[in-house]
């Protein structure tokens, strides 16, 4: 496997397609992403979140993928999804991820600033391939299905001229912003994207690939739309974690007296692997590989 990551998430950022990043905490979701790439023939990113990472495990999630690599020949990135120390991100570098997002966007400018210099330096002094995003705005929500509303404010959205500042000043490799997109899925409507400030901040920097967390819920026009724009990676959880637990609880009840884990998982694993494949179409990252 002779894919740089660095290259990948730039080519992505140049074309009209994104690779996926999706978020696990299980063998099997893990699994159902793999073999879904694995028939796409499409690179991917898999996440752990800090709470994902805590119950994986830094050096399990680090020694699945190496395997899955060894196993399928599929460039599959390791993310270190929403980190939010310097502390939890040296963790998952130690522990070998291919990627790390540090998000201090809950910061003054400066402080986020500062963070993510510090872990962009620390990255690179461990292994220079090593991929720092870095996050700029207010992105709402959390990984869950939402009863409400959830509107985004103007002052919640990022803004060229700070992306401008931040990605010249931290050296972080892509930014993550937001321009409309939340995390989770509102039963009222996820908001839409503002493409046009997407257009803005990709033309003020061109060079830096971007990130959209908050996937779920996005209409499929608003994600195509996203997509020349700069976009090179969308990060998917909330639809797979909804598909999946609908379709465990629907298995548990079909058969009550089953109490073999492996046997009422697979449909849940089956249904996290099919979202997965309609995702990567609807990113066009398929046959990449
Ligand atoms: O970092 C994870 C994602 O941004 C997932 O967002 O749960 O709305 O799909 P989502
Ligand atoms: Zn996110």
């Amino acid at each position: 496997m002779n894919y740089k990551l660095r290259d990948l998430l730039k080519e992505a950022s140049q074309r009209p397609y994104a690779l996926g990043h999706f978020n696990f905490s299980t063998l099997g979701i893990l699994r159902a992403v793999v073999l879904a790439c694995r028939g796409l023939k499409s690179p991917v990113f898999v996440g752990t979140s800090e709470g994902e990472a805590k119950y994986v495990g830094y050096g399990q999630a680090a020694a699945q993928i190496s395997v899955w690599r060894a196993e399928t020949g599929l460039p599959v990135y390791l993310n270190a999804d929403h980190h939010k120390t310097f502390e939890s991100a040296k963790t998952a570098i130690d522990a070998g991820y291919d990627s790390v997002q540090i998000d201090e966007t809950a910061l003054s400018l400066e402080e986020n600033i500062e963070v993510s210099r510090k872990v962009v330096e620390y990255a690179k002094g461990v292994n220079p391939d090593i991929s720092v995003e870095g996050g700029l705005g207010y992105i709402r929500g959390s990984s869950e299905l939402h009863k409400e509303k959830i509107e985004v404010k103007p002052q919640d959205m990022t803004t060229p001229r700070e992306a401008k500042r931040f990605v010249e000043e931290t050296g972080v490799d892509r930014l993550a912003i937001v321009f409309g997109n939340i995390h989770g899925v509102s039963a009222a409507g996820n908001p839409r994207l503002d493409i046009e400030r997407l257009k803005e901040i990709h033309e003020t920097i061109p060079d830096v690939p971007l990130t959209l967390h908050g996937g779920s819920g996005i209409s499929d026009e608003d994600i195509k739309a996203a997509l020349p724009y700069g976009m090179s990676n969308i990060h998917v959880n909330t639809e797979i974690r909804a598909v999946y637990t609908d379709a465990l609880r629907a298995s548990l009840d079909k058969d009550k007296e089953q109490t073999t884990p492996y046997k009422y998982l697979n449909s849940a694993d089956e249904a996290a692997q099919r979202i997965v494949e309609e995702k990567l179409k609807l990113f066009n990252a398929i046959d990449l590989v």
